[in-house]
């Protein structure tokens, strides 16, 4: 998976790979800000509808107008949105 990280990182434009805190912190803010529109699941599918190659790309141009203004959180959201559908 380590290809795949730095991949990801790479286009994203940040040089660390994610680190745990901001998978946790994403998860928390997922909870907090985004469920309660779509459920878990569904958050989910409308993540992986999306190719996988232009998913970051998307999620980065998509949140800022999407209740993620902070470009941190967003880190941490998409941090753990990866995770999450990351096949395992
Ligand atoms: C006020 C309600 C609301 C909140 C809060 C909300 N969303 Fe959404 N979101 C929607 C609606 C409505 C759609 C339209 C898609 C659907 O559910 O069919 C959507 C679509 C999306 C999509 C699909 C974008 C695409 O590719 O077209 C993503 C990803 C997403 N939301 C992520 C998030 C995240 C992450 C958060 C928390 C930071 C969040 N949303 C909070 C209502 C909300």
């Amino acid at each position: 998976m380590r290809v795949w990280h730095w991949l990801l990182t790479g286009m994203l434009g940040c040089s660390a790979v994610w680190a745990d805190e901001d998978v946790a912190k994403g998860e928390a803010l997922v909870k907090a800000k985004c469920v309660a529109c779509h459920s878990h699941d569904r958050l989910l599918k409308l993540v992986v509808r999306t190719p996988e190659a232009d998913r970051a790309a998307r999620l980065e141009t998509f949140l800022p107008n999407h209740n993620a203004p902070s470009a941190d959180d967003r880190k941490a959201i998409i941090a753990y949105l990866f995770d999450v559908v990351r096949p395992k």
